[in-house]
């Protein structure tokens, strides 16, 4: 690809990024929005954390040659991890709890669903990944935008962490390691469904800071 012609492209992926920006802080005052709702009424926010970012242009390009793909708007445009949203969330259950509450908003759609929790990857991967569509609205018109929100627990994303800077797509999979990585996610699953019990004695209990959580949410929105 000659000098001129990347120039051009990255200033046209600039211009998706843009337009994903847009779709991103929508998301993100959407979540704020619905913590503080949350602490209000219930005096407990299923959400620990929240980052976000947008794929550099390197890295879409890298993306572009590791999977073949044609280096193009079109690409770029289909690419549904330009922009991404990662929520934290401190128990197991609120991972559907926080996934109900987003959809609650008429503006959010999800495209795709993978639920690396039901079914982790054979890495020990877990975490529920929703492909979402979020209308924006411009100064002229409605856009759709495409954004990944990826939502986890505490404990599954310190396992993400650690094994992204240790393993994650530098294919060492040789000597058991990789059989360790999953024996740790397997691990931390576990553990992850011990707090929830430790929390639940708490709640039984009547311990402050433990409040039983029932969300009124519509049924259409659980279904
Ligand atoms: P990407 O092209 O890498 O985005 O993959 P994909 O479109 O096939 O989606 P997939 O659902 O497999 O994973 C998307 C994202 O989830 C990745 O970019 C990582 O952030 C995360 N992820 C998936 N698998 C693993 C894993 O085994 N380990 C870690 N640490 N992260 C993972
Ligand atoms: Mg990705």
């Amino acid at each position: 690809m000659e000098q001129l012609d990347i120039y051009k492209l990255e200033d046209a992926y600039d211009e998706i990024v843009a337009l994903r920006e847009c779709g991103l802080r929508s998301i993100l005052t959407h979540i704020e929005n619905l913590e503080y709702d949350m602490r209000k009424k219930y005096d407990y926010s299923p959400i620990e954390a929240v980052t976000s970012r947008t794929k550099s242009f390197r890295s879409a390009m890298s993306k572009c040659e590791i999977r073949g793909l044609q280096p193009c708007v079109e690409t770029f445009r289909e690419m549904h991890d330009v922009a991404g949203v990662r929520i934290i969330t401190p128990f197991l259950d609120d991972v559907q709890r926080v996934r109900d509450a987003l959809m609650v908003r008429d503006t959010l759609k999800v495209v795709t669903e993978k639920d690396y929790i039901s079914n982790p990857k054979t890495s020990g991967y877990r975490s529920l990944h929703l492909i979402c569509e979020t209308r924006t609205a411009l100064s002229e018109d409605y856009e759709w935008n495409i954004v990944e929100i990826q939502i986890r627990t505490i404990l599954q994303n310190a396992w993400c962490s650690l094994e992204h800077r240790l393993r994650y797509k530098k294919q060492d999979l040789t000597n058991g390691i990789a059989f360790e990585w999953a024996q740790l996610g397997d691990l931390f699953y576990e553990k992850d469904q011990q707090m929830m019990r430790l929390r639940d004695q708490n709640r039984a209990k009547g311990i402050s800071g433990a409040k039983t959580l029932e969300l009124e949410l519509p049924a259409e929105v659980i279904n």
